[in-house]
């Protein structure tokens, strides 16, 4: 989410006749996009605008973005002055008129307005990828985790008019991208503001539907909102990826009811057995923290337990890191830091074993491959399935790139499948 608004930033820029160039030296406006889901991140951002100030000497124009820029507010100008623009995720739609106040010559602009009840639109939107497009379709988030600090940066949950979803799409399509990624903190819980009033499951269909558009993805999904009508799509259409990340975050319920997750284990592995009861074999990923506050060896282990009943196709995992403002930096029992660390590998290596044992039983199978780059290796590509795993594989033809093609797994690494392709 945090690289697509930087291509909508890239593009807002663009519309306004500005350049992309190659080094921040050569740049006359720097924008800095900044990320405080996890760590230090404002000290992050400041050890950084230290190492541009010495860089640039003072000629160009420096602005932070993102989440820190929410956070930190107006204290970045006081702690490096030599910033002249902070903007928060939720305002970045004011963002061509605060360009326009520094072009006019205003030392100082600031957006860091939080109650925004609309979204983020632009003309233009410069994609890095040329192939796999993103469209965010909800943005903000009114779950309230208890370690998490995007409701605070975000703001508020707000969904996008559907018809105005479908149209970039279209016009997506046309331009040559034949996938998109639906984005969302909770993308699932997409509520349509307009009087069509489309449920998530049939904007998928109907994404597609679209000429041109031959995969669609969607992350991240909340367990609560996973509903029923969702995995029937992706049976009604081989369009709509077998792919759901899923993020459980700890696999005990006394956990999760402190984290405010909404949800019981019993009641997250009931959703499981949904996906799994898909007529497609449907990948299932996750996200999970370890070292909550409080978190007892019982509670962890039950975390593994999970591991071991689920056997996800991938984990992303994170140690526990206290956020500004979020209820849980006052909760008592912090683990200490090696602990975490501790768990952490534990949980990393079980998962290694999990995921190599279910990728060697997938030899023999043929993929479809959306082909998005050439190996160093001669005659050797990479790519993604449908199901979102990365296929390394060997082709003789040379000119595949941006194609689908069909690849015969014969191998794999703890993260990716090796295969040939094929004609069939
Ligand atoms: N500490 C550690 N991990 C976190 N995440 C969100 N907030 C925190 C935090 N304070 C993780 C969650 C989420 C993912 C995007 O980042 O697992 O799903
Ligand atoms: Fe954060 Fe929870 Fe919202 Fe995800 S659902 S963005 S973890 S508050």
């Amino acid at each position: 989410m945090n690289e697509h608004d930087s291509e909508k930033v890239a593009g807002v820029l663009l519309a306004r006749g500005y350049r992309q160039v190659e080094t921040p030296e050569s740049a006359s406006l720097i924008l800095y996009n900044t990320c405080s889901i996890r760590e230090k991140a404002a000290q992050k951002l400041f050890s950084r605008l230290g190492v541009y100030r010495d860089l640039l000497g003072g000629e160009q124009k420096i602005g932070v973005l993102g989440c820190v820029a929410q956070q930190e507010g107006e204290a970045i100008f006081a702690r490096a002055p030599w910033v002249s623009l902070v903007c928060g995720s939720a305002s970045y739609r004011n963002l061509p008129q605060l360009l326009a106040q520094l072009e006019a010559g205003e030392e100082r602009v600031s957006g860091l307005g939080i109650d925004t009840d609309e979204t983020f639109e632009t003309e233009v939107t410069r994609r890095d990828n040329p192939w796999r497009a993103y469209i965010t379709i909800i943005e903000g988030c009114d779950k309230a985790c208890a370690y998490c600090v995007v409701p605070f940066t975000r703001g508020p949950e707000r969904s996008r008019d559907s018809a105005r979803i479908l149209a970039e799409l279209r016009k997506l399509a046309e331009l040559g991208y034949s996938e998109v990624q639906f984005l969302g903190q909770t993308v699932n819980s997409y509520a349509d503001p307009s009087p069509r009033k489309m449920r998530f499951s049939e904007l998928l269909l109907e994404a597609a539907q679209v000429p041109g558009i031959r995969r669609v993805r969607f992350t991240t999904s909340h367990p609560r909102d996973f509903t029923p009508d969702i995995v029937a799509a992706i049976d009604a259409h081989p369009g709509i990826c077998n792919h759901v990340h899923l993020p459980v975050q700890s696999g005990s319920t006394r956990v999760l009811r402190a984290m405010q997750r909404t949800y019981s284990r019993d009641e997250y592995l009931e959703k499981i057995a949904m996906i799994r009861g898909a007529r497609r074999r449907t990948a299932i990923t996750t996200d999970i923290i370890v070292g909550f506050p409080g978190e007892s060896e019982a509670e962890f282990d039950e975390t593994l337990s999970l591991l071991d009943v689920v056997k996800y196709d991938g984990v992303f995992s994170f140690k526990y890191s206290p956020r500004p403002n979020t209820p849980a930096t006052a909760m008592p029992d912090a683990i200490p830091e090696e602990e975490k660390s501790r768990r952490l590998s534990l949980l990393q290596e079980k998962q290694r074993r999990i995921q190599i044992e279910s990728l060697r039983g997938l030899a023999g199978n043929i993929f479809e491959v959306h082909v998005d780059g050439k190996s160093k290796k001669e005659n050797h590509w990479h790519g993604h399935s449908s199901c979102n795993r990365v296929v390394n594989f060997a082709s003789t033809q040379d000119d595949i790139l941006g194609r689908y093609v069909a690849v015969r797994v014969n191998g794999c690494t703890p993260n990716s499948l090796l295969g040939e392709h094929t004609s069939n």
